[in-house]
C-alpha cells in the first residue's frame, strides 16, 4: 500500500452548476450551513433526524461510542416497518402508490401503501406459521419482484434477520451464505426472467441446501403459472399457499434500536464473504435521512433505483429509505438493452420517473449505443439523477448530465458501501458539481483522505479514504467474526478504513480512485479476487490461480485470471471456456472471468503469497513498483 501519493490534476477544475431553483426548494437548502450545524452538535444533528420518525420508546442517549463499537439511540424501541408502512397507512399516504413493478414485457403490478402493508402482514403471519421468530435468520434468494420486497419487510416485521442473496449468485456462493448465517428458511422462486428467457432459481437452491442442516423449509414463489414447478412437500411450500387463511394485520415486533435488522454478505480479501450486520434504529435513521436529503424526495416524486434488492443499494435505496420517506418506488425486473436499448427510457417516459438512480456501467453502456435511444423518449419528468457503485468518470458524468438530465438535473454521485449502510459522500442538490469527484461528506458524516498513520493528506494529494466519526447506519460487526470487524477500525489509527484510495481536491471535493485491496469492482459489483481464485482451483484441471481486475472502459474492471494447470492437463480454448463455465456454476455469472491466461509460474513473494499487483502491472504495461519481496 502506498503511504499517500501526489496527483497531477492538470488544473482541470471544471464545475457544473445545476438550476438554482432546485436548491431553493430542497430539504437541505444550504450545504455549508447544514454541515456547520452538524459540526456544532454532532449527536444533536442525528437526534433531529431521528425525531422525524416514530418510535415505540425514545432513546436514553443518542450515541454510546466505545471505540470501535457504537450504539445508536440507546434503549430506543421501534420497528422499521412501522415507519415504512403503518406511519403512512395511518395518515395521508394510505392510498398513495408505494410500489410499481414493471416486467420486461411491460407488465405492471401496483401496490398502494395500504395494499403493501397488508401483503407484508400476511406474509409475516405466514412466516410465523413456519415457526420463524425474532432473531431467526431467513435467506431470500429471489428475482426482482414485489414478493422479494414483501419478504424482506415481513422478516423485519417479526424481527427475523434477513440475508438477501443476489439472484445472480451460483450454488457455492449461496451455500456458503446460507450456512454462515445458519438460515432456518430459504425463500426463492421457480425462475427469474432475463432477456425473455426463464432461468431456474429453485434448482440452484436445491443443490445449495444439500449440506445446509439449518434449513427447515423452502418457500417457493411460482411464477410460471402455466407450468407450476413441482414442490417436495416435506421441505417446500408455495409462497401464496403459506399466506392462505392468515390475518392481514400483524403487530410489529418491538425491536431494540441495536437488534440486528439484516445480514448482507460482501466480498473480502479472503475466499469467505463477510456477513455485514446492520441494526434496526441507526440504519432506519441513516437511510431515511439520506433518501430525503440526497434525493430530495417530495410526495409527488416517482423514484426509480435500478439496483437489484440483493445488493445494499437495493436494501437502502429501493426498500428501507424510500419507504421510510413514503416515496412512490419503481421496481423493474428489466435490463437496459432488452427488448432494445430504449428499455429504461421507456420506463422513465411511461411512469413519469422524476428521480433516477443507476450505476456508471449502465451509463457507459448507454453512451456506447448512442444518444438516439434516450432521445426517442420524453424524459422531461426527470428532476434528479443519481450514480453509485464505482467512479463516475468525467465523460460519463457529462453525458448523463447533458443527454439524460438536459443540462438542468443535478447529478448526485453517491459514494458509500455495504458496510456504511447509507450514502456518505456526494454533491448535495444545487451545489456545484465537479466531474470525476463524488463530492464532500454529507452533513452527519466526517470523511477524510489520510496517509497510513491517519494524518490528513495535503489538499490535492491522494491517500486512503476514511471516516473519522461513527455514523448511525454503520455496520455493527461481521457476523460471527468480530475480528474481521475490528480490522476496519484498527488499520489506520482512529479511523474507519473504507478500503478505497481517494484524492482530496483543494476545493474539499473527494475523488474516488478505486480499491486499495484485493476487491474488484466490476460493473459496479464487488467481487473478491480470492473468491474467484478458490472457485477456479476447485476445478480438477487447476493447480493455482491468480485473479486481477483489469481496467475496462465499460465495466470499470474486467476479471482476468492467470491459471497454472495440473500435470496432465493441456491449455486449450475449450478448457478456458470450461473454467469460465465452472466459475459461473459455483459463484454465479457476475463473477465469471472475461479472460483466462495459462501460465507456468506466478509471481510470488518468498513467503509464497501471489503478487497480484505484479501481474496487474504487467497486464497494463506499467511499472510494478517495489518488487524486492519477489522470489527469484
Ligand atoms: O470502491 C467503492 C465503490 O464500491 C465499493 C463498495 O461496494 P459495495 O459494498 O458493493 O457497495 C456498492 C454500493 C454502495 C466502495 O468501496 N463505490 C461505491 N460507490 C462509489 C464507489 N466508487 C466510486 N464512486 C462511487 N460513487
Amino acid at each position: 500500500m502506498p503511504e499517500s501519493f501526489e496527483v497531477s490534476m492538470a488544473g482541470d477544475e471544471k464545475y457544473y452548476v445545476p438550476d438554482q431553483s432546485y436548491k431553493e426548494q430542497a430539504w437541505t437548502k444550504d450545504y455549508a450551513q447544514s454541515y456547520k450545524e452538524f459540526l456544532a452538535d454532532k449527536t444533536g444533528f442525528w437526534e433531529n433526524q431521528a425525531q422525524q420518525l416514530e418510535w415505540f420508546k425514545k432513546w436514553d442517549k443518542v450515541l454510546e461510542w466505545n471505540y470501535p463499537y457504537a450504539k445508536w439511540f440507546v434503549n430506543a424501541k421501534l420497528n422499521i416497518t412501522h415507519n415504512c408502512l403503518d406511519r403512512h397507512v395511518n395518515n395521508h399516504r394510505r392510498n398513495k402508490v408505494a410500489l410499481v413493478w414493471r416486467g420486461e414485457e411491460g407488465e405492471e403490478r401496483i401496490f398502494t401503501y395500504k395494499k403493501l402493508f397488508h401483503e407484508v402482514c400476511r406474509f409475516a403471519n405466514g412466516l410465523k406459521k413456519l415457526g420463524v421468530t425474532k432473531g431467526d435468520r431467513v435467506c431470500i434468494y429471489m428475482p426482482l419482484v414485489p414478493e422479494q420486497v414483501i419478504a424482506m419487510l415481513a422478516c423485519a416485521r417479526i424481527g427475523a434477520v434477513h440475508s438477501v442473496v443476489f439472484g445472480g449468485f451460483g450454488v457455492n456462493a449461496l451455500n456458503m451464505r446460507i450456512n454462515d448465517a445458519e438460515a432456518k428458511i430459504v425463500i426463492t422462486a421457480d425462475v427469474t426472467i432475463r432477456r425473455g428467457k426463464t432461468i431456474p432459481l429453485k434448482t440452484i437452491v436445491e443443490e445449495a441446501i444439500i449440506n445446509s442442516p439449518s434449513v427447515e423449509k423452502v418457500v417457493v414463489l411460482s411464477r410460471e403459472v402455466d407450468q407450476p414447478v413441482e414442490l417436495h412437500k416435506e421441505l417446500e411450500i408455495d409462497y401464496y399457499e403459506l399466506m392462505e387463511g392468515v390475518s392481514a394485520e400483524c403487530t410489529p415486533e418491538v425491536m431494540d434500536a441495536e437488534d440486528p435488522l439484516f445480514i448482507l454478505y460482501t466480498s473480502g480479501s479472503t475466499g469467505t464473504p463477510k456477513g455485514i450486520v446492520h441494526t434496526c434504529g441507526g440504519y432506519m435513521v441513516g437511510t431515511y435521512y439520506t433518501t430525503l436529503n440526497v434525493f430530495d424526495v417530495k410526495d409527488n416524486d416517482v423514484y426509480w433505483c435500478t439496483a437489484d434488492t440483493g445488493w445494499i443499494t437495493g436494501h437502502s435505496y429501493v426498500v428501507y429509505g424510500p419507504f421510510a420517506v413514503g416515496a412512490t418506488v419503481v421496481l423493474a425486473e428489466a435490463v437496459p438493452d432488452y427488448p432494445d436499448a430504449g428499455a429504461f427510457w421507456k420506463i422513465v417516459e411511461d411512469l413519469g420517473i422524476t428521480i433516477f438512480y443507476t450505476a456508471p456501467t449502465t451509463i457507459r453502456m448507454f453512451m456506447r449505443v448512442g444518444e438516439e435511444w434516450p432521445n426517442k423518449y420524453d424524459l422531461s419528468s426527470l428532476r434528479i439523477l443519481g450514480s453509485v457503485g464505482e467512479p463516475l468518470n468525467p465523460e460519463a458524468f457529462e453525458w448523463y448530465y447533458r443527454v439524460i438530465g438536459k443540462n438542468h438535473c443535478p447529478v448526485v454521485d453517491t459514494w458509500w458501501q455495504t458496510e456504511t449502510g447509507m450514502q456518505m459522500i456526494t454533491t448535495m442538490i444545487g451545489e456545484p458539481m465537479r466531474p470525476g469527484f463524488a463530492g464532500k461528506s454529507l452533513p452527519g458524516v466526517v470523511a477524510d483522505v489520510v496517509d497510513k498513520r491517519g494524518a490528513p493528506v495535503a489538499p490535492g494529494n491522494g491517500g486512503f479514504l476514511v471516516m473519522r466519526d461513527p455514523w448511525p447506519a454503520m455496520l455493527r460487526t461481521v457476523y460471527k467474526n468480530d475480528e474481521r470487524y475490528k480490522t476496519y477500525w484498527n488499520t489506520i489509527p482512529g479511523c474507519y478504513m473504507a478500503g478505497d484510495l481517494a484524492v482530496k481536491g483543494k476545493d474539499g471535493n473527494i475523488m474516488i480512485i478505486g480499491r486499495a485491496d484485493d476487491i474488484i469492482i466490476t460493473a459496479g459489483h464487488n467481487i473478491g479476487t480470492a473468491e474467484v481464485e478458490s472457485a477456479l482451483v476447485s476445478h480438477q484441471a487447476v493447480a493455482e490461480a491468480a485473479v486481477i481486475g483489469k481496467p475496462d472502459p465499460l465495466k470499470g474492471n474486467l476479471i482476468k485470471a492467470f491459471v497454472i494447470l495440473r500435470v496432465g492437463f493441456q491449455p486449450s480454448e475449450k478448457l478456458k471456456s470450461d473454467l469460465i463455465y465452472h466459475v459461473r456454476m459455483t459463484l454465479g455469472p457476475i463473477a465469471m472471468p472475461s479472460e483466462i491466461e495459462f501460465m507456468d509460474k506466478l509471481p510470488k513473494t518468498r513467503s509464497g503469497k501471489i503478487m497480484r499487483r505484479v501481474l496487474k502491472a504487467k497486464e497494463m504495461g506499467i511499472d510494478p513498483g517495489d518488487v524486492s519481496t519477489l522470489e527469484e
